[in-house]
């Protein structure tokens, strides 16, 4: 049976990083994020028992060896969870550029594991369906959910997982993204959760952490958009202090993404209501109201270095279509 699926990205407020658990992606800390509904990720699955192998391609190409080996890892694990040995054929897409820190292995595993597990016949409820997307890529597991959605942190497999914690039309926030750099990252998110655990200041950012989590669901529960800004400034300040202070270092910015990070607080002193986030990449989120959006996004578009402004507001959870990418 055939079956695609569409997720959206997502934009974390409080960030993922480091695992308790590498193979299964159990999460050190909880985590907080929106679900984004214009950058998407489209997934069509076929399993066919004529096939030798899987055949899995990404944006009308074959896809890279490390990118392939990770997907056939996971349909390895649905596979043996769906009793089935037929091998499959993937055809990926996404609507933005990917392994630039916009979340692309977010969108695409929480899509791959919707249309693989309905064209494998199985019918997982939400939290199953973002425990399994868990185990593809962390961040996929918020993916499968719409709006503000809470991932957390446990000791076993099927006890993290995501929830919504508000619909998307719960509160329109938007999201300008400064796109600096479509440059896939030349270290992988995979590499950092590894490395985050070597910095010095860890210990500290997982104990900020858990006080900011909730402070940060009151602040979407309240509406509270000072509150919502001034906490995901600072966390995601914290995530790229542990990227820096690992040994080795990670260091994702580039001197554009200084200079639109200088630009969000000029134009807040100004009165704008923004703030900014970072994932692991150059680019920078920023987080805005819609009265002063469209100012905002023309803002962005005149730092030097931003090559292009994508806008984005709280969007639907992964969903099944009808058609089908091959
Ligand atoms: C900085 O989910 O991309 O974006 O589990 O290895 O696929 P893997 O990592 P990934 O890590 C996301 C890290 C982050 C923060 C976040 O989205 O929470």
């Amino acid at each position: 049976m055939k079956a695609t699926a569409v997720a959206g990205a997502n934009i974390a407020l409080i960030k993922y990083w480091g695992n308790r658990d590498e193979a299964l992606r159990l999460p050190m800390n909880s985590s907080l994020s929106i679900t984004l509904d214009t950058l998407l990720s489209t997934s069509t699955v076929m399993f066919d028992g004529d096939l030798e192998e899987d055949e899995i391609s990404i944006d009308g190409t074959p896809a890279e060896a490390a990118v392939r080996s990770r997907v056939v890892e996971h349909l390895d694990r649905l596979r043996r969870w769906a009793g089935s040995e037929e091998r499959a054929r993937v055809a990926s897409y996404n609507n933005f550029p990917r392994g630039a820190g916009l979340a692309a292995s977010a969108s695409g595993f929480a899509a791959l594991t919707a249309a693989a597990t309905r064209a494998l016949g199985l019918s997982p409820d939400e939290r199953e369906l973002s425990s399994w997307a868990r185990t593809g890529s962390g961040s996929a597991a918020r993916s499968i959910l719409g709006g503000y959605v809470e991932w957390r942190a446990a000791d076993r497999h099927p006890d993290s997982y995501a929830e919504q914690i508000a619909p998307p039309e719960h509160w329109e926030l938007l999201d300008c993204i400064a796109i600096v750099s479509t440059v896939p990252k030349s270290v992988s998110s995979a590499e950092g959760h590894r490395l985050a655990p070597t910095s010095p200041l860890y210990r500290a950012r997982l104990a900020q952490v858990e006080a900011a989590l909730p402070q940060m669901r009151q602040a979407i529960l309240e509406r509270d958009f000072q509150r919502l800004g001034e906490l995901a400034e600072a966390e995601a300040l914290s995530l790229h202090a542990i990227m820096w202070t690992s040994r080795p270092s990670l260091m994702y910015w580039m001197p554009e993404t200084v200079r639109v990070l200088a630009a969000v607080r000029e134009r807040r002193r100004e009165g704008l209501s923004a703030y900014f986030t970072l994932d692991a990449g150059p680019n920078v989120h920023v987080l805005t109201t819609p009265e002063h959006g469209e100012q905002v996004s023309r803002r962005l578009a005149q730092v030097e270095g931003v090559q292009q402004v994508k806008v984005a507001r709280p969007g639907p959870g992964v969903h099944l279509v009808e058609q089908h990418l091959f």
